[in-house]
């Protein structure tokens, strides 16, 4: 780690250590609506790290107050939209996701949890975006949402909120396997002018402050997240696309491969974190 803070210098990144900062309490508990939620778990067999951490407990204490109420909760005012869109029908079938699902709350639970998931349609990993679309244009025969919309953040959050406690458990083996290695391979791949990878701040230097932020171990179980600095709800492959233009690299598209395998690979990496959609982060 010492040899990682060192090519972190190096970049002009100024990296410092957590003693003294003081702004979050690294033992609080997730109880959210009366639930703990698994925030910290012995890592897999496999995995560069022994204990996993959400993102949650790196935040400061008043961040963290914001997702242990519902009502506090900025990201619920999207999961009210959702509901209405839920009901609503729409495209060329003239039906809403109720008319063929029935209750979010038994159709849609478990699913935020796998994902990206197998899609054996198109030999290849969907995401959930990539899952909504699908039925949107195949079933309820209406128009793609835009990845970063309302309507898909929205959605998202809440067939996410449906899996809420449950850990994350995605499959990495079979047919998702050259995809897990190929998302692997970008997260140890340095890009941008600064030539740094993910690992270099999710890995080896999570707990440390980065300016003035509070580095985490770079989950996605909590996604979307409500971040304050967005003001509003953001996808995963949004904060990808973040962390790869703070270090001037070109970042992928939303929906890409590229991204998909990344998600994937970081999905992995938080296997037994519980499912916290939709979170709050700064
Ligand atoms: C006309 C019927 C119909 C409508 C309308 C419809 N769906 Fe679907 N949806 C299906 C069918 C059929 C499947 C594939 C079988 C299954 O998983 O239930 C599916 C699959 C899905 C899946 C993947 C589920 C899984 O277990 O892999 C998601 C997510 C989904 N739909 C979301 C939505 C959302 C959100 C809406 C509304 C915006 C919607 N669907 C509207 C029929 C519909
Ligand atoms: C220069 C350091 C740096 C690099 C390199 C970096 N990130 Fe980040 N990342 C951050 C900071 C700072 C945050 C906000 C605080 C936190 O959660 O760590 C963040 C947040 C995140 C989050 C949100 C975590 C949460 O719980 O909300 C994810 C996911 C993430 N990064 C993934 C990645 C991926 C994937 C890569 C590689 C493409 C990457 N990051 C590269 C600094 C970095």
């Amino acid at each position: 780690m010492r040899g990682t803070v060192a090519i972190l210098g190096a970049s002009a990144l100024a990296i410092a250590g957590f003693a003294g900062f003081g702004i979050a309490d690294e033992e609080a508990e997730l109880v959210v609506e009366g639930e703990t939620l698994v925030s910290r778990v012995a890592a897999p067999e496999w995995h560069p790290l022994d204990q996993l951490m959400s993102g949650w407990v790196f935040r400061s204490d008043e961040t963290q107050a914001l997702q242990l109420d519902d009502f506090e909760n900025p990201g619920f005012a999207a999961i009210t939209l959702a509901e209405e869109v839920w009901e609503t029908a729409a495209g060329t079938s003239g039906k809403s996701c109720a008319d063929c699902h029935g209750d979010a709350g038994e159709a849609m639970k478990g699913l935020r949890a796998q994902m990206p998931k197998w899609s054996e349609t198109a030999g290849e990993p969907w995401t959930l975006e990539d899952w909504i679309n699908w039925s949107r244009t195949e079933h309820q025969g209406a128009e793609a949402w835009k990845w970063e919309s309302d309507e898909m953040l929205a959605m998202t959050a809440f067939i996410g909120l449906q899996s809420r406690g449950m850990p994350v458990n995605v499959q990495i083996d079979g047919p998702m396997e050259e995809w897990w290695e190929r998302g692997k391979e970008l997260y140890y791949t340095r890009v941008g002018q600064l030539d740094l990878a993910c690992y270099h701040c999710h890995e080896g230097n999570y707990g440390n402050m980065i300016r003035a932020d509070h580095l985490s171990q770079g989950q996605v179980n909590g996604f979307p997240v409500y971040r304050l600095k967005w003001g509003k709800l953001g996808s995963i492959h949004r904060r990808f696309k973040g962390c790869m233009e703070n270090i001037r690299a070109v970042p992928y598209k939303r929906g890409s491969d590229e991204f998909t395998a990344l998600e994937l690979y970081v999905a992995s990496r938080g296997m037994g974190l519980s499912v916290e959609t939709p979170s709050v982060r700064n």
